[in-house]
C-alpha cells in the first residue's frame, strides 16, 4: 500500500503515468491513490521528485539516491562473465559476514515477477557435514533411474557420480565431490524458478565481485528436493521447492584465460 502526502505532491503526473496497474489518479491537483491493485513495486517513490510516496510495511532506511556512477561499465561486465570460472576448489577461509550479506541483498533486490517476494535462502556453514551427509544419502535413493530418466542429458553419469559418493562417503581422504569442502552453502527457495534462477545469477555476479567463487550445484538442489529429513532440518515446507544451490568460498584456484563458448541459435526476424 502506498501513501502520498498531499501536502508535498505538486501533481507532476509522473506516478500517475509510471504507475503499471494504474492504481494513481491527480485529484484537485495533487496525486492521490485508487486503492485498486498496487504491486508495491516502488517505481511512483522511486520517481517522485518531491520525495511524496511511502511504501506502508517496508523500511525506508535502505532508500539510496540513483546516480550515473550506478552504471556498470558495459565492456567491463562482458568481460567478467566471459572470465568467471564455476570454482569447485576453496581454501579454509570463511565467507565474512558482510560479504554473505552482500550476497543475500542482491537476491533480495533482485526483480521477482510481479513484485512477489517468494524467494527465501537457506544458509549453511556450520552444519555442513552434516548435511552434505544427508544430501548424499538423499542422492543414493534417487540414483536408480527410470527408463524415461536414463533418456535425460548426462543423467546416467551423473547417477554413477551419486553412487559413488555414497560408497565413498565414510572413507576418510575421499574428495568432496558436492560441496568441494566450500566453506558456505546457499540453497534458494522460491515456487518460481525464474524468480529464484535470476535472484541467483544476481548473488553470483555479487560473489565475484567481491572476489569469492563459486558452482551452481544441480546436484544439492536435487538432493534437498528428495529429502523429507534435510526440508526438516532447514524448517522449509515439504512442499517447498529449492531451486537453485549455490557453494561459496574464496577461490583456490586462478584461471589464466576465458574459454570459447558455441555460437547460440540467434534468429532474427
Ligand atoms: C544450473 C547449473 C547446475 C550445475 N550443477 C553442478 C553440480 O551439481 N556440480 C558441479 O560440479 N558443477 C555444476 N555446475 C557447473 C557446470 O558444470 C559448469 O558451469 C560448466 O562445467 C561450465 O563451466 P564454467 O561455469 O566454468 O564455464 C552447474 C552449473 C549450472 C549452471
Amino acid at each position: 500500500m502506498i501513501t502520498i502526502n498531499r501536502e508535498i505532491c505538486t501533481g507532476c503526473g509522473l506516478c500517475v503515468s509510471d504507475c503499471f496497474t494504474n492504481n494513481i489518479e491527480l485529484s484537485d491537483g495533487t496525486a492521490k491513490p485508487r486503492g485498486r491493485f498496487c504491486m508495491e513495486c516502488g517505481h511512483c517513490l522511486a520517481i517522485c521528485p518531491e520525495n511524496a510516496i511511502t511504501l506502508e510495511g517496508f523500511s525506508s532506511s535502505d532508500i539510496i539516491d540513483v546516480n550515473d556512477a550506478d552504471r556498470i561499465d558495459p565492456d567491463q561486465l562482458l568481460r567478467w562473465m566471459k572470465t568467471r570460472r564455476t570454482i569447485r576448489s576453496f581454501t579454509d577461509e570463511r565467507v565474512s559476514s558482510q560479504d554473505l550479506q552482500k550476497i543475500l541483498d542482491m537476491g533480495m533486490y533482485s526483480p521477482k515477477g510481479g513484485n512477489i517476494q517468494n524467494v527465501s535462502y537457506v544458509v549453511i556453514e556450520d552444519n555442513l557435514s552434516y548435511v552434505r551427509k544427508l544430501a548424499i544419502e538423499s542422492l543414493y535413493g534417487i540414483s536408480d533411474l527410470t527408463e524415461e530418466q536414463k533418456k535425460i542429458p548426462n543423467m546416467i553419469g551423473y547417477a554413477k557420480r551419486w553412487k559413488k559418493m555414497y560408497e565413498n562417503l565414510n572413507v576418510p581422504g575421499t574428495p568432496d565431490l558436492l560441496f568441494f569442502d566450500a566453506p558456505l552453502v546457499i540453497v534458494i527457495y522460491s515456487p518460481s524458478n525464474m524468480n529464484a534462477c535470476i535472484a541467483a545469477a544476481h548473488m553470483e555476479s555479487m560473489v565475484y565481485a567481491l572476489g569469492l567463487g563459486m558452482l551452481y550445484s544441480g546436484f544439492t538442489t536435487r538432493a534437498v528436493n528428495a529429502s523429507s529429513v534435510l526440508k526438516e532440518f532447514f524448517a522449509v515446507k515439504e512442499s517447498a521447492i529449492a531451486q537453485a544451490s549455490l557453494i561459496i568460498g574464496h577461490p583456490a584456484v586462478n584461471y589464466q584465460r576465458s574459454v570459447p563458448k558455441k555460437d547460440p541459435m540467434i534468429t532474427y526476424r
